[in-house]
Order: structure tokens, then C-alpha cells, then sequence
């Protein structure tokens, strides 16, 4: 039995040794002799291979003890020796604990992020389902799906990006690509549509792109969330009571909704719907009586379209308009930053000042 002897000698070595360390460097020279890769204890371990087999367990429970013990000493020795060294150094004058800390920075949501969360919350509150979606579509989706006529301006080089087709097998008989960045989420709708059991009630938010120069109110990217609901007896008067209810949910019952007639391909009746500008508080102009750049002057700005789904976009994707009938609505998510958190100028939002973002 001379090892389980040698064992106990090792521990009553080293639990000396640990005791006498003067410094933490001394101390970790003792770890480094005792349990290191060279360490005493380990070349002990190393020798058990050539015990006979009905000792090794004893032994192997041995060395664990000591071990244990070995480290637990290592630990409680480590943490004297580094508070009497830290005080010293404080003594010494070699700290200076005045100096403020060094702050790790947390980053937080960004505003467009956070406005999606709101808008997603509101309606799932209400029983909606969150969609995601693709940003790069095809005509099939981004228009003809949507009941929007072939010679319709949106459909130009001018306002939607389309996308090089180098295999040339998504291009029409004139050359030109059917594939697209989405310039508006309603393509969700037709996905969604096709793919999904009635009914439905759902929101899809998501980035879209457009060939726009960016100015206070324009960006070529910009965010929209679109809502779809298709089943039985589905009026223009659920159309309104949702809608108001989310603009009340959205903006605090303060702001003023309006709600105006208007033209959408894929929506009939359309309308659009307005609430009350943020940035000059619904006057039009500012405090110094310049004209408000945010409504241009009008106290309104826009945040949502908004329609009963035409009968031929039910058609189109398989549902019969006899049976079904149903609402969608497209919300501007930089509207909201505008309108709620009185964003003067979209391009704040890609800028990345972090005076701007932190804000929010
Ligand atoms: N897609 C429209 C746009 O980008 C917004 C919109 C209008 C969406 C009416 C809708 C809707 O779902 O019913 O301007």
C-alpha cells in the first residue's frame, strides 16, 4: 500500500505548502507542482495503472479525496491571498478607485424592430396570426395576383427595383425580368391565400423596397405590416372597428383617425386612413410658424391603406367570393415612428447615431 501512503504524505505536503504560499504566484506555483500535466499528484495517478485490479478502486477514491481536498484548500487560500493583494495595491496608491467604471454597453431594439413588436402584439391580442414573407417576388405575386392592371405606373423600371435574371428563364418575350424586390407586403396575402385553410386572420411585417431618393419622408427601403382577414359575413364595418381599435391601441385615444376614400387595385372598396401628425401636433406648422415638413402642412399624415379584398383577388387564389368576403390593410411602419415617436426624418432611422437610437 505505499501509494495510498505516498497519497497521504502529498496531502499533508501540500496542504502545508498552500498554507505558507506568500503571494498568488506562489500559489500557483503549488497547483502547477501538485495537479499540473508534470504535477505530483498526477504522476501518482499515472501509477495506478500498474496496481493490481482489486486495489484500484480503493486507491482511485483515495486520490479523489485528496484532490478535492487539495483544490478546495487552492480556492479558499486563492481568494485571501487576491483581496490582500488587491487592498495592498489600494494602500499603495496603485489604484485609483475613484475613476468611474468601465460601462458595458447593452444594446437595445431598433425603433422599426420595436414598432413591429407593438403592431404584432396589438393583433395577436386579438387572435391574429403572424406571417412572415419573402422579399423577393415575382410579378405573379407583387402584382397580377393582386388584381394590378399590366400598364399600372408601379409596375415601371421607375418605381420597383427588379431583380437581373442571368438564366433568362424568369424573363418575359421583351427580355425584362419577373422577379422583383416586393415594393409592398400584399404579395403576403396571395401567399397566404394559396397556401392556408379559411379562415383567416393574419399580419405579415416585413421590409419592402422601392425606387424612391431618400428624403424626410421617403426612403428606397421602408417597412410595412400587412393584415389580411377573409371568412364568412366579413364587412366594411369590421374593416373600421379594427382598424380603429388598433389605431387607439397604437397612438393613445389623443390622436385623431380619419378615415378617406381612395383607389387600390386588389381592395374595393379602398380607403386610406389618416392620424393626426405627431411632429406639429396636428396645427401644420411648427412653433416657429415654419410649415411642418413631416404632413407638409396638412396636420395629417398617412399610416395605413386599407380595402375590402376585391372579388377577383378571392378568385385568383381559389377562394369563391360568393362564400367568403374579407378585409386587408397595409400600415406604413415608418408612418408610426413618425406619428408616435415624432421621428422628424426617416433617415434618421439608417443613419446609426447612437444619440438617436438609444432614445427609443
Ligand atoms: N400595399 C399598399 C401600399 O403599399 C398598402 C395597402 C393598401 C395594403 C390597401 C392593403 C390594402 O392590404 O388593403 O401602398
Amino acid at each position: 500500500m505505499a501509494l495510498q501512503q505516498e497519497l497521504e504524505e502529498l496531502r499533508a505536503q501540500t496542504l502545508d505548502s498552500i498554507k505558507g504560499a506568500a503571494s498568488t504566484d506562489a500559489l500557483e506555483e503549488v497547483r502547477v507542482g501538485v495537479l499540473g500535466k508534470k504535477g505530483t499528484l498526477t504522476s501518482i495517478l499515472r501509477g495506478m495503472r500498474d496496481l493490481p485490479k482489486e486495489e484500484r478502486p480503493l486507491v482511485g477514491k483515495m486520490s479523489n479525496e485528496v484532490r478535492d481536498a487539495i483544490e478546495a484548500a487552492l480556492e479558499e487560500k486563492k481568494r485571501e491571498l487576491s483581496t490582500a493583494e488587491l487592498e495592498a495595491r489600494m494602500q499603495a496608491g496603485a489604484i485609483d478607485i475613484t475613476l468611474p467604471g468601465r460601462s458595458h454597453p447593452i444594446g437595445s431594439q431598433h425603433l422599426i424592430t420595436h414598432i413591429i413588436d407593438e403592431v404584432s402584439d396589438i393583433f395577436a391580442g386579438i387572435g391574429y396570426e403572424i406571417e412572415g414573407g419573402r422579399e423577393i417576388e415575382t410579378d405573379w405575386y407583387n402584382f397580377t395576383a393582386l388584381n394590378a392592371p399590366a400598364d399600372h405606373p408601379s409596375r415601371s423600371m421607375q418605381d420597383t427595383f427588379y431583380v437581373r435574371d442571368l438564366s433568362g428563364e424568369r424573363s418575359n418575350v421583351r427580355g425584362e425580368s419577373d422577379v422583383l424586390l416586393r415594393t409592398q407586403t400584399s404579395g403576403v396575402q396571395v401567399h397566404v391565400m394559396e397556401d392556408q385553410d379559411l379562415p383567416i386572420y393574419i399580419i405579415a411585417p416585413g421590409k419592402v423596397y422601392r425606387r424612391d431618393v431618400a428624403d424626410p419622408s421617403h426612403l428606397p427601403q421602408f417597412t410595412q405590416c400587412e393584415g389580411l382577414v377573409v371568412d364568412k359575413n366579413i364587412t366594411f364595418g369590421d374593416l373600421k372597428g379594427t382598424l380603429e381599435y388598433f389605431c387607439k391601441q397604437m397612438f393613445g385615444p389623443d390622436r385623431k383617425t380619419r378615415f378617406r376614400a381612395h383607389f387600390f387595385p386588389f381592395t374595393e372598396p379602398s380607403a386610406e386612413a389618416d392620424v393626426s401628425c405627431g411632429v406639429c401636433g396636428g396645427t401644420g406648422h411648427l412653433h416657429d410658424g415654419e410649415r411642418c415638413r413631416m404632413c407638409k402642412g396638412t396636420g395629417w399624415l398617412e399610416i395605413l391603406g386599407c380595402g375590402m379584398v376585391d372579388p377577383n383577388v378571392l378568385r385568383m387564389s381559389g377562394i369563391d367570393p360568393e362564400v367568403y368576403s374579407g378585409f386587408a390593410f397595409g400600415v406604413g411602419v415608418e408612418r408610426v415612428a413618425c406619428l408616435k415617436y415624432n421621428v422628424p426624418d426617416l433617415r434618421m432611422l439608417l443613419e446609426g447615431d447612437m444619440r438617436f437610437l438609444r432614445q427609443f
